[in-house]
């Protein structure tokens, strides 16, 4: 009997996972699987599927979306449950080809919810903590004095308005596209034609996030991974605009769990937007960056290896000409603790050592293959 037929016999699923081989997804596939579900991944790279790939009730269909010989009528109405993760979500191609993102991020996941919609299948659609844009303070200078107030940076899904910057920034086409793409969810879902929930993620990180900039040419990841870099190499973490900014990391096996409850809970989920992220693990990016070489120093820097710096660079000179930034995002989660009973359990320190761990780990199994 094929896979996709067994998991028709029972509670589990058959479930589309539309960018399933990028690091989300890839994280998302192993625990589907666990939990007995058959799963078919679509994405144009499997490296990250490897268990996977292992698994009979894994199917993996190597294709761009866009590509014109990619059935998805025939995916989605294949599957009981649809996933799309199908994103460009790294700052540095926004603003090198925002045309471009916007085209993946908002046309070709508007083409998903239509096939959605046609065949009556249940949508889980990955949004970002960018659609809240900056802060109240971030954008209106110095509107709260006290910055410790909470509605400087706390973001409720129902109730925060979403603040971008101008146009001429178009780091926020990314942020725009998205946020629109939830826009129309939301009316397919006030008409009745459309069981949605949207998940807006705060920095996730875990093994598997990015790869290193040298890794791959002109690729642009997030700060993990330049930092990382600069650690292994003894070279110099760049902080962008003076690196007072912060993030709320997220570690994947938390974020992965809230999923799992939201594939689990169709009802308690549905036409809900859920923040996913720890919202005790704020950071400045400055103090990541002193964080992450005090790890780095205690537990991986190998005798006689030069110790990274720290220093400070331009918005402008890092990213290019209509970058702009959200200086602080807090999630909260609510909604996710009371539909979904789920608390994130990692700390910042474990966070981000283990996440390090991977990156290491990986560096030296590299080293040791060049060597
Ligand atoms: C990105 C995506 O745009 C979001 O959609 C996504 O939700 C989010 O990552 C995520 O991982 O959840 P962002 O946090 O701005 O957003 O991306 P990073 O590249 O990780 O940048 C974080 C901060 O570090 C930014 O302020 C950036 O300017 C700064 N940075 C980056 C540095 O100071 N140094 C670097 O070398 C790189």
């Amino acid at each position: 009997m094929p896979a996709s037929e067994a998991a028709h016999m029972d509670n589990s699923l058959r479930i589309l996972s539309l960018g399933a081989g990028g690091f989300i997804g890839s994280h998302l596939t192993a625990r589907l699987l666990r939990e007995g579900h058959a799963v078919t991944g679509v994405d144009t790279h499997s490296d990250k599927l490897t268990e996977a790939l292992a698994n009979p009730r894994f199917s993996m269909i190597e294709a761009d979306i866009g590509d014109g010989r990619f059935d998805l009528d025939a995916a989605v109405s294949a599957a009981d449950l649809v996933i799309d993760l199908i994103a460009y979500a790294n700052p540095g191609l926004y603003v090198r080809m925002p045309r471009e993102v916007f085209r993946l991020n908002f046309l070709e996941n508007m083409r998903i919810a239509e096939a959605c919609v046609r065949h009556g299948k249940r949508l889980i659609q990955f949004s970002s903590c960018e659609v809240y844009g900056k802060s109240i303070a971030g954008a209106a200078g110095d509107a709260l004095k006290d910055p410790d107030d909470p509605r400087h940076a706390t973001f409720q899904e129902d109730a925060s308005p979403m603040i971008m910057g101008p146009v001429c920034k178009h780091r926020w086409i990314y942020a725009s596209a998205k946020a629109l793409l939830e826009r129309v969810l939301h009316a397919y879902g006030l008409e009745g034609l459309l069981d949605y929930t949207i998940v807006r993620p705060f920095n996730f990180i875990g093994p598997r996030i990015d790869y290193l900039p040298s890794e791959r040419d002109g690729s642009l990841p997030r700060v993990f991974s330049y930092f990382m870099e600069a650690l292994l190499k003894g070279g110099r973490m760049q902080l962008v605009d003076g690196g007072l900014q912060s993030r709320t990391y997220t570690y994947i096996d938390d974020a992965i769990d809230c999923l799992a409850r939201i594939v689990a809970r169709p009802a308690a989920a549905r036409h809900q937007i859920f923040n996913i992220g720890a919202r005790g693990n704020e950071i400045t990016i400055r103090g990541l960056a002193e964080l992450m070489r005090t790890i780095y120093d205690a537990r991986f820097r190998l005798p006689g290896q030069p110790r990274a710096t720290i220093g400070e660079i331009s918005g402008r000179d890092f990213y290019g000409e209509g970058y702009d930034d959200s200086d602080r995002r807090i999630p909260d989660i609510a909604k996710a603790r009371t539909l979904l009973d789920w608390e994130p359990r990692f700390s910042l320190q474990q966070t981000v050592e283990l996440t390090m761990e991977y990156y290491v780990r990986e560096a030296r199994r590299a080293d040791g293959r060049h060597a």
